[in-house]
């Protein structure tokens, strides 16, 4: 496998052709926030949080480091105004709805987030359904609904065979707790998870 060089934080990393900045940056213990990334899973892109600026050719833009891969020559800053800003930005969209992410919003020195979010507290970083397709093989969790409609939902026919039961795994992934609050009872994305699983022959 060819190997690139690039500059990350001011630091001269080699990393092979293929792999992400985030990825990269990882090796050499530069740490890059993420949400909706998980080593087990292919790469998603879906919250944007681990943006970084990358300047090559004398052009900057800012990128999804767990998606843009590495180049040769490529200057990577993982905190730039731009880059805090924009983290800042997508962490006060999430809050609303999420309080599980107070203590990052802490962090970007987020003390009341500026918008209000009806949906719930779920970010739909979709690291359950991935999981559970990708790693499990199970299907059971879906999206379902689009734009503002849009969640995570059980696939009735898929838990009612009681493939959830003994795994539950996707408890472990949910950035927010939104699952495990969830299953105690309450709706989770239109279906009522303790009536399915009331209603499965394997309870
Ligand atoms: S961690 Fe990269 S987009 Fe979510």
């Amino acid at each position: 496998m060819n190997k690139v060089t690039l500059n990350i934080d001011g630091k001269e990393v080699e990393a092979e052709e293929g792999k992400t900045i985030l990825e990269a940056a990882r090796v050499v213990g530069i740490h890059i926030p993420t949400l909706c990334y998980n080593e087990k899973l292919a790469p998603y892109g879906a919250c944007r949080f681990c943006t970084v600026e990358v300047t090559k050719n004398g052009r900057s833009k800012l990128v999804v480091s767990c998606v843009y891969q590495v180049e040769d020559g490529l200057v990577v800053k993982t905190a730039t105004p731009k880059v805090i800003k924009t983290r800042k930005m997508i962490l006060e969209l999430m809050l609303g709805s999420a309080p599980a992410l107070k203590e990052l919003a802490k962090e970007y020195g987020i003390e009341k987030p500026r918008f209000k979010s009806e949906v719930t507290q779920c970010i739909l970083c979709g690291q359950c359904v991935r999981y559970c397709a990708e790693v499990k093989g199970a299907n059971a969790l879906t999206f379902v609904g689009r734009g503002v409609n849009r969640r995570v939902a059980f696939v009735n026919e898929v838990v009612s065979k009681g493939v959830c039961m003994d795994c539950r795994q996707c408890y472990g992934v949910c950035p927010t707790g939104k699952i495990p609050r969830e299953t105690d009872g309450a709706y989770f994305g239109g279906n009522l998870v303790s009536d399915v699983l009331a209603k499965s022959k394997h309870k």
